[in-house]
């Protein structure tokens, strides 16, 4: 035994610094990220599974790989805070420190309050809601009309949000939300997203005009708020629950506490949807054997008849529809974490104070793990394939501990809303237009999505 040569290992031999592009002495990678967001981080895979990078002082790292993406999210979650951006003063200005943004204790006891609001059995009695209001939004459509379908999938899932969790009609704002949320993201776009990793206090015009437009969102929670105040009533709902909350000391939420939690579902809770419900529409239209099988699986299982939670079952079809959309088209395309004590990833060291990003957008596009990567095929959502995908090579709703708590919630709204307007209508995209994606807060049209009514 004394003989054996002690022969490095692959492990041993690894680098121990993870490699990655340089970019400039003053601003590392910014700018290249800022050109073309989705062009670099999926080049900076040929780089490999784990990626450095500086942008200005701050070290970066891209994960590539689900068992790196698992053990971030998931099994070494305790080592891990949400990333810089997200507590920018740009983003605490929107969301406070809500359930999306908090930390720690706070998050904890959060999670806890708003848990139940989201149980399946509480969820399933949402379900009218959401088959009503999607009959309501289309009753005044005609066939050979031009809608942008992203702007009317924002307004529904806003109604569709704020009616079943705080018992509210926002229909008279939806329009006013929609265009002032629209104006919001926009300093969240590629340019300027990871930008906020600077803290950037400066009242420039941009964040003059941000707040103000914060402001009016503001106006319309805070009504919401007092008049359930007001009310004193009991609706049972997410915001009664929030409403009743007490801490062990007895003390409630206050109004900026709640006003943070309101927002946080507002925002996080409606965006969402409508662009997983937009990339859909987009999908089908330009995927005319899907939209035909959709249309049958829809006539075979519901006929005329409104979707209930009671047929969803039926619809396995459209399920693999909205599964694939999520796929190719995932609304938060990157997760993004900051990491509390100095760890290693995939064999690489990693310290303290890096921030850690992990694409959705790369790796469910990723051959290695999806035959024929970018073509929407639904009819790939096999048990079978299910069974054989590493956990986090499709994470469209994250993991872990901070896993979305709506996800359950989203993919019911997701088929009623499909299945209650694919029984009316179907849709063909406004030709000689080119449907940009804006990497802003999350994947959207840059200017909407074009579409021609049709009867089916
Ligand atoms: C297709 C629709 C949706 C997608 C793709 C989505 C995606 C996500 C993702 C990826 C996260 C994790 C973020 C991270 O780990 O950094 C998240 C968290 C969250 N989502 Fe969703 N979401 C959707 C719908 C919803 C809905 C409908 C609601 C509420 C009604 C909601 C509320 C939240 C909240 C509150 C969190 C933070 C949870 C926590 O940190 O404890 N989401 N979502």
């Amino acid at each position: 035994m004394n003989n054996v040569v002690d022969i490095p290992t692959a492990k041993t031999e690894r680098p121990r610094i993870a490699p990655g592009p340089k970019g400039s002495l003053l601003m590392g990678v910014m700018s290249d990220f800022t050109r073309d967001t989705f062009g670099f981080i999926e080049r900076c895979r040929d780089y490999g599974d784990v990626v450095r990078m500086r942008f200005l002082y701050m070290t970066a790292y891209f994960l590539y790989h689900p068992n790196d993406i698992e053990y971030v999210v998931s099994t070494n979650a305790k080592n891990f805070l949400k990333s810089r951006n997200q507590r920018s003063p740009l983003f605490q200005r929107l969301v406070g420190n809500g359930l999306l943004t908090s930390e720690g204790e706070v998050w904890k006891r959060q999670r806890r309050l708003s848990q139940p609001a989201f149980h399946r059995q509480r969820i399933n009695a949402y379900a009218a809601t959401m088959a009503e209001y999607s009959q309501r939004a289309i009753s005044n459509w005609n066939p050979g009309e031009e809608r942008d379908i992203h702007r009317d999938m924002m307004r529904l899932t806003l109604e569709i949000v704020v009616k079943t969790l705080f018992n509210a009609d926002v229909s008279e704002d939806a329009e006013k939300v929609g265009n002032v949320l629209a104006r919001i993201v926009t300093p969240f776009a590629s340019q300027a997203s990871l930008k906020w990793i600077m803290d950037n206090r400066l009242p420039t015009l941009t964040h003059r005009r941000f707040n103000r437009d914060a402001s009016e969102i503001d106006a319309i929670v805070y009504r919401i708020i007092e008049a359930r105040r007001r009310s004193g009533e009991d609706e049972g709902d997410l915001l009664s629950m929030l409403l009743a909350a007490t801490d062990e000391d007895g003390s409630r939420l206050n109004n900026r506490q709640l006003r943070d939690e309101v927002m946080t579902i507002f925002l996080a809770g409606h965006e969402t949807t409508a662009l997983t419900l937009s990339w859909i529409w987009y999908l089908l239209a330009l995927n005319p054997e899907v939209e035909k099988k959709f249309h049958a699986e829809l006539d075979e299982a519901l006929g005329r008849k409104l979707p209930t939670i009671d047929n969803l079952a039926r619809l396995p079809y459209t399920e693999k529809i909205a599964k694939e959309s999520l796929r190719l088209y995932p609304p938060a395309y990157a997760l993004g974490r900051e990491v509390v004590k100095d760890c290693e990833i995939g064999g690489f060291r990693v310290a303290a104070g890096a921030q850690v990003f992990m694409f959705q957008w790369v790796t469910q596009r990723d051959p290695r793990f999806f035959d024929e990567p970018d073509r929407f095929l639904p009819e790939r959502w096999t048990p079978d394939f299910v069974n054989n995908l590493p956990k986090y090579a499709y994470f469209p709703f994250g993991g872990g501990p901070r896993v979305c708590i709506g996800n359950y919630f989203a993919m019911m709204e997701i088929l009623l809303v499909l299945a209650t307007i694919g029984q009316r209508f179907r849709f063909s995209l406004v030709p000689d237009q080119e449907v940009k994606l804006m990497p802003a807060m999350s994947l959207r049209p840059a200017e909407g999505i074009r579409v021609l009514v049709e009867n089916r």
